[in-house]
């Protein structure tokens, strides 16, 4: 299994702090917010990771996080030239990628769970991790029946079925780079990640975890606030870095 980071976009939403620095590199309490998905991945057991940034900054997470020796792990960089959507991690990632699966995890989602069982359990197809949220209309969101099967995934739904979000964390076998290559660039001009697990959902190999613990996608000021929160009452203590 490898990782793969993605920590790209241009922040907008948290200007002006994020006219000087990136917004993956912002403190969460006492740690820079990419440590976050980073341990995510390392306390899954994933060594091999690929960080792909913004060409604004990149830099910057070389210095701080550098080859990954000091974590036991092995880095390596990609830039994602322009916003194009999380799906194009997999096309940046291919060769990364090679013929292994991959946890693909956002720079900015912080999640009180480990993740651990969840992706050393994975075998084939993909696997998401929802969890229920108040607005369904900001993401996307998983129908599901009784059992827990997949019936549907919308991209920020009017009509929400569900309450179920999809989280920033995705696992996919090696077919993924596959799969993105047939995909359109949405309305909003990008390869959405969405269109992955529809991908996946069609050939029914798509699965479900819902995540008890909290977590939180950290791109506004009020969810990075929470963040702060959750990290320094819940996190820390649990943290391999
Ligand atoms: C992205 C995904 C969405 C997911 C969300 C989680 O939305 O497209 O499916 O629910 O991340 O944070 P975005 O933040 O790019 O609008």
């Amino acid at each position: 299994m490898k990782g793969i980071i993605l920590a790209g976009g241009s922040a907008t939403r948290l200007r002006p702090c994020t006219k000087v620095t990136n917004k993956h590199l912002l403190p969460v309490y006492n740690k820079p917010m990419i440590y976050y998905p980073l341990n995510t991945l390392l306390k899954a057991g994933i060594k091999d990771i690929l960080i792909i940034t913004a060409p604004q900054g990149a830099g910057q997470y070389l210095n701080l996080l550098g080859s990954g020796r000091e974590f036991g792990a092995r880095f390596t960089y990609e830039i994602q030239d322009h916003p194009n959507g999380i799906a194009e991690a997999f096309i940046i990632g291919e060769n990364f990628i090679d013929d292994d699966s991959v946890t693909l995890i956002l720079g900015d989602n912080i999640y009180e769970d480990d993740l651990s069982g969840a992706i050393s359990s994975f075998v084939r197809g993909g696997r998401v991790f929802a969890k229920i949220v108040s607005d369904p209309e900001r993401f996307g969101i998983v129908e599901m029946d009784a059992q827990g099967k997949v019936l549907s995934i919308e991209e920020k739904p009017e009509h929400p079925k569900s309450n179920y979000c999809v989280t920033g964390c995705y696992i996919y076998d090696r077919y993924v780079t596959e799969a993105v290559k047939h995909l359109r660039p949405s309305g909003r001009g990008e390869l959405e990640i969405v269109d992955v697990h529809n991908w996946y959902l069609e050939r029914g190999e798509l699965d479900v975890c819902v995540i008890q613990g909290e977590w939180i996608d950290a791109g506004t000021f009020d969810s990075l606030y929470r963040a702060q929160i959750l990290a320094k009452e819940k996190l820390q203590h649990r943290m391999i870095i």
